[in-house]
């Protein structure tokens, strides 16, 4: 897709962008300062740059801004200068110092958040200088557009009059939403929401630092309706009212987690300016009241791409009543805003490495970029993950096994099994990670086959006898490799347990998703030890074990260093689109360039599964 290459000196670095990115957004994508106090506007004047190989046209503000002979030595406006071809730029130092931030997987934003406030002093108008109240202002704050929402006018002439003409103007993306009294430009926060089908985040941002003042999570208020996405769309195929009451239990969460954030930071709701949501498809549908019924059935189609101006308030959130509301963009019904998020955060279009992005869950999205190309496509891993169709399941809560070592050389039963239990109590059951860990240990000492079957008692006496006395049968003769016995002479049902069910159940969910990230490393032509990083992301992903996951075959098989935990990338997405403009346009500008296959289309896509079922030797 003929990206161009951009050198900074000194700082040494280059970058691929897409055509036509002004060399202003692309240093601040890639974390290079540039001066600015517009962000990127055209209507500083500070953000100087020298185009030292390659060429720039000449604008008007460049002649305004620079000397004949500074143009001719390559002096631009870099706001001004798109990257049509390769460029080396020279970046003088920093004169009003912007402060940078890193979020996501090492990604540095520098800050220059849409939200920006600006004092001012005016003089008082008289009858030989009647310019409007409106225009006053936008001649004092010349860096900034003003365009006034109504809620800003109708304070406009009172605060002014009250305060002296002493005003703070505060802005969200060129919209002016609120005129404050005296000088208030030291507070300006935002808040960052991850809304998934399970848990709910939100992070009240400190908008001056880029920082983070509180955070919270609480499960979504829509759990009665069900555990995952095709539940709840069922519920408003079912019953009329069901649309109506989801979109308000989202709302309710949200505005909850609002309060608790701002309770803890101390932070006055009337502060906040501006939120950004993260979530898939159908929960930003519910969340808008939109109908989910055409993303949960073939073809899958979703209303819009994108979202219009919305409000916090049209999201149900008590915050400033003019803050903006940004949702995540997403690719398909099943690549949602979240994946977009994710990807952003991830700096998946940034970077020259082959990477592969795998969000584990039910429905598990995965993207591969070969640092030219992007393709994505959903793979159904089903709810094995979420310890759903475990006999043992559960989520990663308390008492959930999430580590497991199996020891083969032990002497005793005691030391033949280790566990790490989430919260250090008795163990009841096994989460997501457990399970990847059980079944690659199994596999690992020989107690499973490669075709994933438990072998028999006799075999496992002959090759494995520190653990041959944990098979057992249970109920209609299944066989279990049990766990954790709560006392020695405890009946096999009352022991947490694996069984030859869910060790098969894992193995469709695995198969699922090596059948998604081998046909996307196919449609890129890549290998796939040529991988240089896999990131496993999400809420399950992250807590993973790399060499469980490389042992059951859930990832390529690579060094385990390669695979690395990327975290809350859905989450931290949203902080970054609140601490730079333009991190919101390089979201935009993904949605563009990612191609999305779909899975259920390929007519190969059952034979690839089933070769995808065996565990690799
Ligand atoms: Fe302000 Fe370029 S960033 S003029």
């Amino acid at each position: 897709t003929g990206r161009v290459q951009l050198t900074f000196e000194p700082a040494g670095r280059t970058f691929r962008v897409p055509p036509g990115v002004s060399v202003f957004d692309a240093a601040s994508w890639n974390g290079i300062a540039i001066d600015s106090t517009c962000g990127g506007h055209g209507t500083c004047r500070k953000c100087l740059v020298r185009v030292s190989s390659g060429s720039a046209p000449v604008t008007r503000h460049d002649r305004r801004t620079f000397s004949e002979d500074q143009i001719a030595d390559g002096w631009r406006l870099a706001c001004l200068v798109r990257a049509t071809h390769d460029l080396g730029l020279e970046v003088p130092p920093l004169v009003t110092r912007p402060k940078a931030s890193t979020v996501g997987v090492g990604r540095q934003v520098i800050l220059r958040p849409g939200v920006q406030k600006r004092y001012v002093e005016l003089t008082d108008p008289t009858l030989a200088d009647q310019r409007t109240d409106l225009q006053r202002l936008r001649d004092a704050v010349d860096d900034l557009t003003l365009n006034p929402d109504l809620h800003a006018l109708r304070r406009l002439p009172t605060v002014l009059r009250q305060s002296d003409f002493k005003v703070t103007a505060v802005t969200v993306d060129e919209v002016l939403i609120d005129v404050e009294p005296g000088d208030t430009t030291g507070s300006r926060h935002a808040i960052a929401y991850d809304l998934g089908t399970t848990t709910v985040v939100a992070t009240l941002l400190d908008l001056e630092t880029g920082t983070p003042v509180a955070v919270a999570s609480m499960l979504n208020k829509q759990q009665p309706f069900g555990g995952d996405v095709i539940t709840r769309i069922s519920a408003t195929m079912m019953d009329p009212d069901a649309l109506g009451r989801l979109t308000q239990l989202a709302r309710q969460t949200l505005s909850e987690l609002a309060q608790e954030v701002l309770d803890e930071g101390g932070i006055s709701p009337q502060s906040v300016y501006e939120v950004a949501l993260a979530g898939n498809a159908t929960m930003t549908a519910l969340l808008l009241g939109i109908d989910p019924e055409p993303l949960g059935v073939a073809p899958f189609i979703q209303v819009s791409a994108d979202w219009p101006v919305l409000h916090a308030s049209d999201l149900g959130i008590d915050v400033h009543p003019g803050a903006r509301a940004t949702i995540f963009p997403a690719l398909g019904a099943y690549v949602g805003g979240d994946i977009v998020a994710g990807m952003l955060a991830s700096g998946l279009d940034r970077d020259k490495r082959v990477r592969l992005f795998i969000d584990v869950g039910t429905n598990c999205e995965i993207a591969l970029s070969d640092g030219e190309r992007i393709v994505t496509t959903a793979a159904p891993a089903g709810p094995a993950f979420e310890g759903g169709a475990i006999r043992c399941g559960m989520r990663a809560a308390d008492g959930a096994i999430e580590v497991i070592t199996l020891n083969a050389g032990a002497s005793g039963d005691d030391e033949a099994v280790t566990l790490g239990v989430i919260g250090d109590a008795e163990p009841r059951g096994i989460c997501g990670s457990g399970l990847v860990d059980a079944v690659a240990e199994l596999v690992r000492v020989g107690l499973l086959d490669e075709s994933g079957r438990l072998i028999s008692d006799e075999a496992a006496a002959a090759s494995v006898p520190a653990l041959a006395g944990r098979l057992a049968t249970v109920g209609d003769g299944e066989r279990v490799f049990i766990l954790h016995r709560p006392t020695p002479d405890a009946p096999t049902v009352e022991c947490v347990y694996l069984s030859q069910r869910d060790v098969r159940e894992l193995q469709f969910a695995k198969a699922a998703i090596s059948t998604g990230w081998t046909l996307l490393l196919e449609e890129l032509g890549v290998s796939p030890r040529d991988v240089q990083q896999v990131l496993l992301a999400g809420s399950f992903g992250s807590y993973l074990s790399p060499s469980s996951a490389v042992r059951i075959g859930l990832v390529p098989k690579l060094p385990v260093l390669r695979i690395v935990s990327a975290g809350n990338v859905a989450g931290e997405g949203a902080k970054m689109v609140l601490l730079s403009a333009r991190e919101r346009a390089g979201a935009d500008a993904m949605l563009a360039e990612v191609a999305y296959i779909e899975l259920s289309d390929r007519p190969d896509f059952n034979d690839r599964f089933i070769d995808q079922l065996a565990f690799p030797v």
